[in-house]
């Protein structure tokens, strides 16, 4: 397939934007970006999906955060179709999903969203029923689903993502261990665990690594400075100072949950500082520092 400058450059420079927006995992990334290029410029296997990804790894290190971002990036806004699979588990749920029993093979006509191209997203694959597997599989093997009323439904402009948490007790015990270390026992893991055909037909399989703290630091940096800036929006100038990322990890980065918590440990630690710099009579003005507990932030002086 040949294609425009525009979208030349883009392709070519989709490593760097990712990887502005998701820290830490520059190495997953360059290995998702060479199979979404190849999806990208038709050099897939023909009658399949564009690719299809596995994703590995503790909570809250950027799984879904990769896949939001690539598909905005790639194909447009709104653009993922996220499937948690814990929440298709009784019969009644699963008739939403795939249809009823005695179709076997069909889908149900929720499916019809995914008209056109987009990101099919499988959360927690390893909690998957074994029917919405078999519609997986035909869906990895042929791109194609029928629904209840006939429709055959394309997938071959899509990308189909299954993320999960296999080996996480693994990754919590081996703390100091080397990223490659961690990697091979987690695809050890997930090789043993999900159906052998299922991991056959997968384009790429990769073990995200846990946040370090440099990508703690990187990572509450940019959420300090995006909720300075939509409240500068509303008209408060907060200058924040180094130090606020640190109080921002100490609140908002968990062992177990990664990043998660830290979007709203540093919405709620600006807001309080802001909240009692303004009920203090100040004007919300001035720079955001850590308060001396070092629990929490002040809008003001710097304390000496
Ligand atoms: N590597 C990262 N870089 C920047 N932000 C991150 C990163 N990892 C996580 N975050 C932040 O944490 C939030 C949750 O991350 P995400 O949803 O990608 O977790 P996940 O890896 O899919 O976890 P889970 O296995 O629980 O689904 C993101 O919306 C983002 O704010
Ligand atoms: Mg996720």
């Amino acid at each position: 397939m040949k294609l425009g400058n525009d979208q030349r450059e883009r392709l070519q420079t989709l490593p760097s934007r990712l990887k502005a927006i998701i820290t830490g995992q520059d190495r997953v990334i360059d290995q998702v970006v060479e199979r979404l290029q190849h999806g990208e410029l038709g050099l897939c296997a023909p009658g399949r999906p564009k690719a299809s990804f596995l994703f590995l790894g503790p909570t809250g290190v950027g799984k879904t955060e990769l896949t939001l971002q690539f598909t905005a990036d790639l194909i447009g806004p709104n653009r993922v179709v996220r499937l948690d699979m814990s929440e298709y588990q009784t019969a009644e749920r699963l008739g939403l999903l795939l249809g009823t029993a005695d179709e076997p093979g069909r889908v149900a006509e929720g499916f019809d969203a995914c008209a056109g191209s987009g990101t099919l997203l499988f959360d927690e694959i390893e909690k998957a029923h074994p029917r919405v597997l078999d519609v997986l599989l035909q869906l990895l093997d042929a791109a194609r689903l029928t629904t209840g009323r006939n429709r055959v439904l394309d997938f071959s402009n899509w990308y189909v993502v299954l993320t999960s948490n296999i080996g996480g007790p693994r990754i919590m015990t081996l703390r100091k261990s080397k990223y490659e270390t961690m990697e091979r026992l987690v695809l050890q893991d997930a090789q043993r665990e999900l159906r052998p055909e299922i991991f056959a037909r997968i384009t790429l399989a990769v073990v995200f690594a846990k946040l370090d703290y440099d990508a703690q630091c990187t990572i509450a940096h940019g959420l300090v400075a995006r909720e300075c800036a939509a409240l500068g929006d509303r008209g408060f100038a907060l200058a924040p100072s180094e130090p606020v990322s640190s109080v921002v990890i100490q609140r908002g980065y968990h062992e177990r949950l990664g990043a998660r918590p830290m979007r709203d440990a540093a919405e709620l630690l600006i807001r309080n500082a802001l909240a009692r710099n303004l009920l203090c009579g100040g004007n919300g003005d001035g720079q955001l520092r850590p308060h001396p507990d070092g629990n929490r932030l002040d809008v003001g002086q710097a304390h000496l």
